[in-house]
């Protein structure tokens, strides 16, 4: 007898087989007991007769076995054109492995801070486990297409003594004598990566220690860097839209199911996997907002009510391009033409849910660069061996960053960052 999962069900009708798992739910009339069961790779129902199986067993799946008890379950596998994973056991026989008392999720609505204090288990429940599985398809698809277009991944330290993307927001920590953070951005790391092997890309986690309490901020978030070597703005944002797209359409082919699960309708996604995406400036964008009669001045940054406005002007993600300087970080380059804004880009995405991709080309110039150091306010010995890359064979570079969770809320259709990843670090949140 094969001891199987329960997503290869359907390969084994007619079989005996065992497998292991824990019960979800169950019913029972007179001489028949429904358990619900899964495995963690899918669920599907049990079904016992009570003239098929010892009075013992019979006893157990009916009074004893409680929800998320673990147990092996043998019997045969049979069609089931009634369920929807069309699929079910003809148990034989259970074998316990161990008992279940008064587990705290039931099968009834609870309150997202209960879900979330009780996290280790509501990851057991089917949304989010269908959001994991879509988390690890897009992983997955992270490493294909880098791999796939000449990419080299090159992994940047968490421990640092350089601030990227300001310094407000900073964890610090003690590195023995020194002042280390953890890193809020492994980009100048892949800056010297791309000079070094021409087209490289990280992905790890990253850290801000942003006091903002919103639906789009996590403390620690993933993010995907690609940095290219000789190229400009423009070939990169042709490349971010095609890689969106790819993205999407990996969620598309293979999380059908996930996405039905999590309320988001496949057919839905198609459009966004049609490149180009449109691309405004945030001079226009400014002007949009105005006439939308939004009270935005230029030079403002976006929030959410800004970001949400602009994307519903627009069917598909869309590229804001050159923001003004002040509010933008230090490493971009200066527009060729004017000196208040960034060859830069964010990609916006539809349907409100944010700026899922932050990025631009980098300033090339030693002299340039070090005076931007300065004026943010950093100490340009942190910075030396980033400077050093323009000292020796600079040339123009781009690149971006993906936040993972922000992309993922957007196809899942999900109103908080907090359910897109296994275990949130939020502002009022360390446990579990
Ligand atoms: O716009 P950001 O801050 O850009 C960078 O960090 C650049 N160094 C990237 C680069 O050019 N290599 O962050 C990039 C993306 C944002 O577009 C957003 O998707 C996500 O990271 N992000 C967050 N996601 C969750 N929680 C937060 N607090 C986030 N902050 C940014
Ligand atoms: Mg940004």
């Amino acid at each position: 007898m094969q001891t199987i999962n329960i997503i290869d069900a359907p390969h084994h009708v007619n079989e005996r087989v065992k497998i292991g798992v824990w019960l979800t739910d169950k019913r029972s009339s007179g001489k028949i007991a429904f358990l619900q069961l899964r495995d963690g790779t899918a669920f599907f129902q049990g079904v016992l007769l009570k003239n098929k199986v010892t009075p013992e067993v019979f006893e157990l799946a009916k009074h004893e076995l409680r929800q998320e008890a673990s147990f092996w379950v043998i019997g045969e596998i049979h069609e089931d054109t009634r369920s929807k994973f069309g699929y079910e056991i003809q148990i034989e026989d259970i074998e316990v492995i161990d008992a279940s008392e008064d587990y705290p999720i039931g099968n009834k609505e609870h309150g997202v801070d209960f879900l979330l204090d009780n996290r280790h288990l509501w990851l057991r429940s089917s949304k989010p486990q269908a959001m994991m599985k879509i988390r690890d398809r897009v992983i997955r698809a992270n490493y294909e297409y880098f791999g796939d277009h000449g990419f080299t991944k090159i992994d940047p330290p968490i421990l640092t003594g350089n601030a990227p993307e300001g310094t407000t927001d900073l964890f610090h920590t003690k590195y023995f004598e020194q002042d280390a953070y953890l890193s809020q951005s492994g980009q100048l790391y892949e800056e010297a990566g791309a000079l070094a092997l021409n087209k490289v890309y990280s992905f790890g986690p990253v850290f801000r220690a942003e006091k903002s309490k919103t639906r789009r901020h996590l403390i620690e978030f993933w993010m995907i860097e690609p940095e290219m070597a000789f190229m400009h703005q423009e070939e990169s944002l042709e490349i971010q839209e095609e890689y969106v797209a790819y993205l999407v359409q990996k969620v598309i082919d293979d999380c059908s199911h996930e996405l039905e699960v999590l309320g988001r309708d496949p057919e839905t996604l198609k459009p966004f996997t049609q490149t180009p995406y449109p691309r405004i400036s945030y001079d226009e964008a400014i002007e949009l907002l105005q006439k939308g009669g939004l009270d935005v001045q230029w030079g403002d940054d976006f929030g959410s009510p800004e970001e949400t406005f602009l994307a519903d002007h627009f069917s598909k993600p869309v590229f804001i391009l050159n923001y003004p300087k002040s509010i933008k970080p230090f490493y971009m380059k200066g527009h060729p033409t004017r000196d208040d804004v960034y060859v830069c880009a964010d990609l916006l995405a539809p349907e409100g849910y944010g700026e899922i991709i932050g990025g631009s080309e980098r300033e090339t110039d030693y002299d340039t660069l070090l005076q931007a150091v300065k004026d943010a306010g950093l100490d340009p010995k942190d910075y030396a061996w980033y400077l050093d890359l323009r000292k020796y064979g600079s040339v123009p570079h781009s690149g971006f960053g993906l936040g993972l969770e922000r992309f993922l809320s957007w196809i899942t259709l999900q109103d908080h960052l907090r359910t897109t990843i296994p275990f949130p670090r939020m502002l009022n949140r360390l446990y579990p």
